[in-house]
């Protein structure tokens, strides 16, 4: 028999329990970075070495974090449900905590990619990516991220998937970044969605949605009784 489709848009709240900061939170990163310096084409125009050494930062704590209960829950319900994850982090701990289907909406922190074919994409070996590293046709690799003012290129085959759902997880995101904020809309309106955030975002004429307001392990365990039972 086939099973459900259980399809997860994930944000930083996710990682948050595993050591890596969100963004809008008190001591979020866009309270200490300008977002326009590090995560713009118009940053890495004007200063290369400091978006290299904000993102080799962001990568270095990424490689030293380890999964949560709340990623390890999604795992578990792989034995229940077609789960297909749609991040909008960039960090890899969905994958490490042996998550199968995940796609990156904003891209992932340890691979680069060249800055004059965007398909032409490596892993990053270690932590830092350095002015100087290059694409095997010569041009500088920059961090392999959807930077603000960018297209979103998976967005389409993101709609598409929560287009499918049988019931829809939203997972510590404040709703606050587009295109990624708005793919709940296309789910389907019968179908049960559910919100797990302990400061969830007001969320208007999304029908059927239960918010559990707790942090992500916790709100993971709530969620593993109420949808297996
Ligand atoms: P935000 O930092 O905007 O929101 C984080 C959310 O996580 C908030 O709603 C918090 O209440 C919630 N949160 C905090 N601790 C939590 C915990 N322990 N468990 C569960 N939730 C918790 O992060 P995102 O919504 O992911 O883009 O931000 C979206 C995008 O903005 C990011 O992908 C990034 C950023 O700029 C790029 O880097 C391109």
């Amino acid at each position: 028999m086939n099973k459900k489709k259980l399809v997860v848009l994930s944000g930083a709240g996710i990682s948050a329990e595993s050591g890596i900061s969100t963004f809008r939170d008190a001591n979020g990163l866009w309270e200490g970075y300008d977002i326009m310096e590090v995560a713009s084409p118009i940053g890495w125009g004007n200063n290369r070495a400091l978006v290299l050494d904000f993102y080799n930062k962001r990568r270095k704590n990424v490689i030293e974090s380890k999964p949560n209960g709340a990623h390890h829950v999604l795992v578990e319900l792989e034995k229940h449900f077609d789960v297909l994850i749609i991040t909008q982090n960039v960090d890899d701990l969905h994958e490490r905590a042996g998550s199968t289907n995940v796609l990156h909406l904003h891209g992932e922190i340890r691979k680069a990619r060249s800055t004059i074919n965007p398909e032409l994409i490596y892993d990053v070996d270690g932590w830092e990516l350095n002015e100087g590293d290059l694409c095997h046709l010569g041009s500088q690799l920059r961090p392999h991220i959807v930077w603000f003012g960018e297209e979103v290129p998976l967005i389409e085959s993101a709609i598409n998937i929560v287009q499918k759902a049988d019931c829809l997880l939203i997972v510590g995101t404040s709703l606050l970044v587009y295109p990624a904020a708005g793919l709940i809309q296309f789910a389907n309106r019968e179908i049960p969605k559910y919100y797990i955030d302990p400061n969830p975002a007001e969320v208007r004429e999304v029908a059927n949605l239960k918010i559990i307001k707790k942090k992500g392990t916790e709100g993971m365990k709530e969620l593993f009784e109420l949808i297996i039972k």
